[in-house]
């Protein structure tokens, strides 16, 4: 086993829910103010109806594009795509080839166990703080650009066309990473590569994908999948699960079930993409529930700025209206800042508001 760089001996919540347990583990169960269900409000304000913005854009004017794209992003920080460009073969194999991985007996898996360091590989939670409250999930991690970090040795070797179809798959959303970023650029008045530019250019972006495996539970009531969240890098490109929905945005004291639509990919704003716009773009908190009876696979795919680069609002963004909110910090640097913490909301970004909204920096080099 190559877990011991952790505090703790790792749970497995795939070998744990399958283990046949009628009562999850203490260390599963949420304080009571987060878990699922705890606005019981009446009816009168229910949301069952209220989804995050579809954008169709097929055969769309590019300004037409960006119009909707941006105030999907203002407004939600979150929206689904479909004529994306992704082809939805790869889309479906994609799901099947984690799904297939995941299926295999514990001992295939832990081959591939992640450490503290890199996060790379299978891993099962979100930080590293001893005693925390854990998440019902388990996942994969591995870098796909830079090239430079792409190790496929890393990549699960089963099934056999795992690697093949996430290559392919990376590629096309890739392609559509930048595409998004084109259309965010030129809603917000910039040049259309403005954001391509600060993220590093082509080259530059860091792409990863983070596959989440959610087992079904018993109590799905006390404990949450993925803890509430915002995602600190640039935009994450979600293929959520065919079958089953689990992912939530929050809308002021509310949580939205997301309905995925077929051939959709979810789309949400990231920290690194607020920072940039000065705020104007929004990276919403979200969660995932669990199930008693489904479990469920999603591929998060994290469009990231290189790592070294200094991202800071765009200067045309701050006025002396709207002065710049967040200090300018690397990816890198703000990765280390949060990943001490864990998942927790919002507080990160919001915390780099709270210590420098005097102090500007538009005025940096
Ligand atoms: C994530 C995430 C949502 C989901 O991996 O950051 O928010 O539906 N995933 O799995
Ligand atoms: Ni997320």
């Amino acid at each position: 086993m190559e877990c011991q760089d952790w505090p703790e001996p790792v749970i497995r919540v795939q070998a744990l829910a399958q283990s046949g347990i009628n009562k999850i583990p203490e260390r599963f169960v949420k304080p009571e103010s987060v878990r699922p269900v705890v606005h019981k409000k009446p009816p009168v304000d229910h949301h069952d109806d209220i989804n995050i913005p579809l954008i169709d854009l097929k055969g769309l004017p590019e300004k037409e594009a960006a119009r909707l794209v941006g105030e999907a992003c203002r407004e939600w920080g979150f929206f689904q795509v479909v004529n994306h460009g992704v082809r939805e073969e790869l889309m479906r194999k994609a799901r099947e080839v984690w799904r297939e991985f995941f299926m295999q007996p514990l001992e295939e898996k832990e081959k591939y166990a992640n450490s503290p360091t890199t996060y790379e590989g299978y891993g099962s939670r979100l930080g590293v703080k001893k005693g925390a409250i854990l998440d019902w999930s388990d996942y994969f991690f591995l870098h796909y650009t830079p090239l430079s970090l792409r190790n496929q040795a890393k990549w699960p070797s089963l099934p056999p066309s795992l690697r093949k179809v996430i290559n392919e798959y990376g590629e096309e959303v890739v392609k559509l990473g930048g595409r998004i970023l084109k259309l965010l650029s030129l809603n917000l008045g910039l040049q259309e590569d403005f954001l391509m530019k600060a993220f590093g250019g082509e080259e530059g972006v860091g792409a990863c994908l983070r596959v989440n495996y959610y087992p079904s539970c018993p109590q799905p009531d006390l404990t949450l999948g993925l803890s509430s969240h915002s995602d600190p890098g640039g935009m994450t490109i979600l293929l959520p699960d065919d079958h089953v929905s689990g992912l939530q945005v929050r809308r002021a004291d509310d949580w939205i079930t997301v309905k995925p639509v077929p051939g959709a990919f979810i789309i949400n704003m990231g920290d690194q993409i607020q920072v940039l716009s000065n705020a104007i773009f929004k990276s919403i908190e979200h969660r995932v529930i669990v199930n008693s009876n489904k479990d469920r696979v999603s591929l998060a795919f994290f469009y990231n700025p290189k790592s070294d680069l200094l991202i800071q609002p765009a200067k045309e963004l701050v006025t002396e209206d709207r002065p710049s909110l967040y200090p300018p910090m690397t990816f890198d640097e703000y990765r280390l800042y949060i990943r001490t913490k864990g998942p927790s909301g919002k507080s990160q970004v919001e915390s780099l508001n709270n210590s420098s909204s005097s102090s500007s920096s538009s005025k940096s080099p």
